[in-house]
This record gives C-alpha cells, structure tokens and sequence, in this order.
C-alpha cells in the first residue's frame, strides 16, 4: 500500500527485476493520481454512529467505536507519512497521534516510512491547549497550521511545535498548506483523523481522495451533535463532493467503508 520510495539499498538491489517492477507499481496505482501531483495524497478516517455522528452533542463521548476501529487506525497511521486533526479533536482527547506501539513501528519501517509518523495540528486561530496529551510525547516532529489571526500566540506555539506555519489571513489555504507538507516535510500520505470542521474545510477544497468510514451500531441523536463534515456545507446538490464506494466489510456489528473520490 505504500508509500515513500525507499532509499536505494542493497536489500532493494537484491530484490528480482520482476519483484521490483510489481513493487513500483504498486506503489504508483496506490498513491498516483494527477489530482495530487505535487501535494500528499489524503485519507480521512472517522468513526461515525448509525445516525452520522462523531461525538455526543455535549462532545463527552467521541470514542464509541470497538477494538478492531481502533487497530483499524492504527493500520492506516502505519501507512502514512503524518497524521492531522483539528484543535478540537486534540484538545478533547487524550491521544498523542503516534503509531500506537512496536507492531505497527515495524511495519513502518518495512514499508520504508519513518519509524514515527509526523503530527500535524490545524488551528487558525491558535486556539489550542497547550495542555493537550499530544505536546507530552515528543517522538516526532508536531506541525501546527496556522493563519495570521493566530500572531499575538506565535510565541507560545511555536513553544509547543516543531513548525509553527502561516498558512492563510483568516482560514487556511489548504492546497498551498499541503503543497509545503510535501515540500518541506515529504508527506506523500496524510492520514486526517478529523473532526468535523476540519474534514469540512479539506473537502471543501476538493482534497480528499479517500474516506475510510467506520459505521457503529449507535445512534447519539442530537441536532448539535457532530457529524464528519461541519463547518458551512455544500448549498445544493452539484457542489456535494461524490465518492464511489470501493469496499465494504462487516466485522462483528460494524461497517467498514472506504470511498474513493469520485472523478
Ligand atoms: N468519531 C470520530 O472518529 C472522531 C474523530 C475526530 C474527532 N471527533 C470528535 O469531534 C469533535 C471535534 O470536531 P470539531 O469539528 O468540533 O473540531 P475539529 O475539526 O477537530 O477542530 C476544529 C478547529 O480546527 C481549526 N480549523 C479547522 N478548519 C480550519 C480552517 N479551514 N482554517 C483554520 N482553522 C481551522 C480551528 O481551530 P481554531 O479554533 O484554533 O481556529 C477549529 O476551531 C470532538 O468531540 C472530537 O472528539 C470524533
């Protein structure tokens, strides 16, 4: 499924003509597409109850889905470059966005990525707690994007981050923040674990080209509840983003989804 290019080594030199032709492409027809020439290519993956929701409406609950959803993201983080979420999501949870243990480590490194994955934090307007479990393990690099609403808490960002970066005045530009990620850090795979107006704003800018779903035998009910996509939504029917649906799995009571991008 991966990923980044190994260096060239002898372990690859050993491998047979054939071997090394499937490999390579392989890796095209997973991550190639000319929509993301030049930026990453961009999971989203979501746990949402039977009714859309990704969190209670008083945001208690939000981690409602059964151990295999949980591997299941582990799984992806251990084929991407950098994990990204909003500042709410970080600052709601306890999570610290690395690989979740020595198992998907390995399996990292075999794929020829980092041993850790970068961690990539979105808030425009730098409103996030400094308190947050992410900032209290430092075994990779952690991003913060930013806009230049942000300027007069620059300095305790950049405290907490690896890079602070601008990305915007008001909102983040988000195919200019994804083009720089590749550049300057080398993400070919961004893995977005949400929340709902960050995905918002991703999809938003056409840059989501695959949602793994994962539907749990829940309903949360609630207006204000969140769903996977917030923020201001699409007006009508022809600016809804449109996936096709590549594969569907039932383990235990859940669904597993994953779309593609449509066109
Ligand atoms: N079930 C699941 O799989 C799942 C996954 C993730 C999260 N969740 C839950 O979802 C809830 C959080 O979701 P959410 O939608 O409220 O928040 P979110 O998307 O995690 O974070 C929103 C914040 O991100 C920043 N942001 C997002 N888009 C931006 C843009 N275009 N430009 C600038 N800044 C931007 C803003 O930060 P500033 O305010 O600092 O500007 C914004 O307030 C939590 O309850 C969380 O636990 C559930």
């Amino acid at each position: 499924m991966s990923l980044k290019s190994k260096p060239s080594s002898l372990k690859s030199a050993a491998l047979a003509p054939a071997a090394n032709r499937a490999r390579r492409t392989a890796t095209k027809t997973s991550n190639f597409r000319p929509q993301t020439l030049g930026r990453p290519f961009v999971l989203v993956n979501m746990a949402m109850t039977a009714d859309g929701k990704i969190a209670t409406a008083n945001r208690a609950v939000s981690s409602f889905g059964s151990r295999r959803d949980h591997d299941h993201l582990l799984e992806l983080r251990a084929t991407a470059d950098a994990v990204m979420s909003g500042a709410r999501t970080v600052d709601s949870a306890k999570i610290n966005m690395g690989p979740g243990g020595e198992k998907f480590q390995k399996q990292r490194v075999s794929r020829g990525l980092a041993e850790y994955n970068l961690r990539i934090i979105v808030s425009g307007s730098g409103s996030i707690d400094p308190q947050a479990e992410v900032f209290k393990h430092r075994f990779s690099p952690i991003i913060i994007l930013t806009t230049e609403r942000a300027s007069a808490s620059s300095r305790r960002l950049q405290g907490l981050a690896t890079e602070l970066k601008i990305c915007g005045a008001e909102a983040i530009n988000f195919p200019a923040a994804l083009r720089w990620l590749r550049e300057k850090w080398g993400v070919k795979r961004l893995l977005c674990e949400g929340g709902g107006d960050l995905n918002d704003a991703l999809l938003h800018a056409g840059l989501v080209d695959e949602l793994h779903l994962t539907v749990c035998p829940k309903i949360f009910g609630g207006r204000t509840a969140p769903t996977i996509a917030e923020g201001i939504g699409f007006p009508t029917l022809a600016h809804a983003t449109n996936f096709n649906l590549k594969s569907a799995r039932r383990v235990g009571d859940e669904m597993f989804l994953v779309y593609g991008r449509a066109g």
